[in-house]
């Protein structure tokens, strides 16, 4: 693990509604073969409304075995989701959560938030997936993997930094996606 400007980084342009959600199933994918009973994964999107993070949560949601729709929480802060990734005997806890209307940094104590963090002796493990992650203002952490979405013309971009072996080997798989409208940059 380096600091922010060492962290590993790789890009993609993504053309299309499918590319992405192909993007966001990759990584529900991944994070069903890294993610461990005890260990807690945050993953921290960010970019302008629209860019598409809740588009690739939902590709991740889907891939881990979700059926509903993905809609990002409007009353509250955090979607909890128990699901059932292939290949899985046991459930995994999700947690979908957007800060976009994150007013007080207290309001994350409020959710009780720092219990989900890694490394915490309490609970079981769990995915954190949270939009608007910079609004936490480093409070929770520094993310397993950070993807920063944007606009571009035409489609999208999507960066993602490393910040833990499991993040790495995120960002690995995603590297490997073969899809028509996704194109990996240096
Ligand atoms: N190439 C593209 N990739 C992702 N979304 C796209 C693309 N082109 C158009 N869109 C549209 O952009 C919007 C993304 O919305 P959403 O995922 O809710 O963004 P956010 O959660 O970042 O606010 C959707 O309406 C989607 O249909
Ligand atoms: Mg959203």
């Amino acid at each position: 693990m380096g600091g922010r400007r060492s962290a590993p980084e790789a890009s993609f342009r993504v053309g299309s509604v499918s590319g992405l959600v192909a993007l966001g199933r990759a990584m529900g994918e991944a994070l069903a073969a890294v993610a461990g009973l005890r260990e807690k994964l945050i993953l921290g999107f960010d970019g302008e409304l629209g860019a598409g993070k809740t588009t690739l949560i939902g590709g991740t949601l889907h891939a881990l075995g979700l059926e509903a729709p993905v809609t990002s929480p409007t009353y509250g802060l955090v979607h909890p989701y128990a699901v059932r990734p292939p290949g899985w005997e046991v459930t995994m806890e999700i947690l979908h959560i957007d800060l976009y209307r994150l007013q007080q940094l207290s309001e994350l104590d409020e959710l009780g938030l720092p219990e989900e963090l890694p490394g915490s002796p309490a609970g079981p493990g769990g995915v954190l997936l949270v939009e608007w992650f910079a609004n936490a203002r480093g409070r929770l952490g520094k993310p397993d993997l950070a993807i920063l979405l944007g606009h571009a013309n035409p489609g999208r971009t999507v960066r993602v930094r490393e910040y833990s072996s499991s993040g790495s080997e995120i960002a690995r798989r995603l590297g490997i996606v073969s899809h028509p409208d996704v194109v990996a940059r240096i």
